[in-house]
């Protein structure tokens, strides 16, 4: 799919089949994670890939609390849920986990697959329970939790988001 039509076509997916990704898939979107740019290429990131399945998901769940949604789970049963860490001291490390989920969003877009980047555990994974998430996911030493994104089939639909480009553009 030509990279315009996938950035127009993406939207956030807030409902997933039960199908699984298949290898091929999986490692696609994690290429296209690696293939992103980074500040002065340091490649300072880390992927740890969750099945939809595994506890720690339920027990980020759980120290997260209440949400919005509380009938549906942070990751809307998705079958895959990709975890960026980053180091933690190095500038731009939140700038390029957020370049590298929109890779990794717009690979999924071209494979027909929904997806939604995931911020809401942020404060969970900062919590007291840092140390051991980190241990838990297996984040290289001194690494911190970025962003997350779910992937899987759609089972909910959703129109692209609307903006205002008036008001977010200047031209000089
Ligand atoms: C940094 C970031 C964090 C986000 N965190 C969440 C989240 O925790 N849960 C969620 O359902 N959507 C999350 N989203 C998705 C946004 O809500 C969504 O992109 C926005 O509403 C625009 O809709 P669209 O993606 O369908 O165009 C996040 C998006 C970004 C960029």
């Amino acid at each position: 799919m030509d990279v315009m039509k996938a950035i127009a076509a993406r939207s956030s997916t807030r409902g997933y089949t039960a199908e699984k990704l298949t290898k091929e898939e999986l490692d696609a979107l994690l290429t296209a994670g690696l293939q992103a740019p980074t500040a002065t290429n340091r490649q300072e990131l880390h992927f740890t890939v969750l099945d939809g399945r595994d506890p720690l998901l339920f027990d980020i769940q759980e120290v997260m609390g209440g949400r919005a949604r509380p009938e549906k789970n942070f990751w809307y049963d998705a079958p895959t849920v990709i975890l960026i860490s980053g180091e933690a001291d190095f500038r731009w490390t939140a700038v390029d986990a957020g370049i590298a989920v929109e890779n990794i969003a717009l690979a999924a877009e071209s494979l027909g697959l929904g997806n939604v980047i995931l911020g809401c555990l942020k404060a969970a994974m900062d919590g007291e329970n840092r140390e051991r998430y980190a241990k838990a996911l297996r984040f290289p030493e001194g690494y911190t939790f970025q962003i997350a994104i779910a992937v899987g089939h759609k089972a909910a639909e959703k129109e692209p988001h609307g903006f205002d480009r008036e008001k977010q553009v200047t031209i000089l």
